[in-house]
């Protein structure tokens, strides 16, 4: 095993979701084709609230919000699996991993965050009916987007960074697609 005998580890192997080819020729279809499917339905949600001005409303303004996260967290994972499956290698550096785990963790608490924000716009919708376009405001709609996106960035720079004091040796193959916290922490010694 590459790494073997290290004091410190520079890159790590991804080693997929599966080892025997035919699989792995299956689930490279099926990657692409969803991821495709999630970029061009995300690209088709922001084209239409984009375009119609009756969606201008703090609603659609968190979905639009939502599509572009999701485009995002899709693309932080998919395309480095795509293309290693591609070149026939299965290799990230560290500094690549750390910087993937960086992205998928902020992108998965966008996501959390933005539910939650556009579970409060329900309630003000639903339960304070008169005074929604009073309390909705546009500052207010930005604000709890900008809000999100801090709080995500410093949550996950607080765990980026502590991950990147762990020191890794010996065995560095991560048995899975992307670089996970969990099978990071097991590798650590
Ligand atoms: C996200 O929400 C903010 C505030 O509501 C809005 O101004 C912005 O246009 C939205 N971003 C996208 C990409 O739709």
């Amino acid at each position: 095993m590459r790494g073997a005998n290290q004091s410190n580890v520079s890159e790590f192997l991804l080693l997929g979701l599966s080892r025997q080819p035919q699989q792995q020729q299956l689930l490279f279809v099926l990657f692409l084709s969803m991821y495709l499917a999630t970029i061009l339905g995300n690209l088709l949600i922001l084209l239409a609230i984009s375009m119609d001005s009756h969606l201008h409303i703090p609603m659609y303004f968190f979905l639009s919000n939502l599509s572009f996260v999701d485009i995002c967290f899709s693309s932080t994972t998919v395309p480095k699996m795509l293309t290693n499956h591609l070149l026939g290698t299965q290799t990230i550096s560290f500094s690549g991993c750390l910087t993937q785990m960086y992205f998928v963790f902020m992108f998965v608490d966008m996501d959390n965050f933005l539910l939650a924000v556009m579970a409060y716009d329900c309630f003000v919708a639903l339960c304070h009916p008169l005074h929604y376009s009073t309390k909705m405001t546009h500052q207010l709609c930005a604000l709890l987007v900008a809000g999100s996106w801090v709080i995500a960035n410093l949550n996950v720079l607080l765990h980026t960074l502590l991950m990147a004091q762990l020191s890794f040796c010996g065995y560095n193959a991560i048995p899975h697609f992307f670089c996970d916290a969990m099978p990071l922490l097991k590798l650590s010694c």
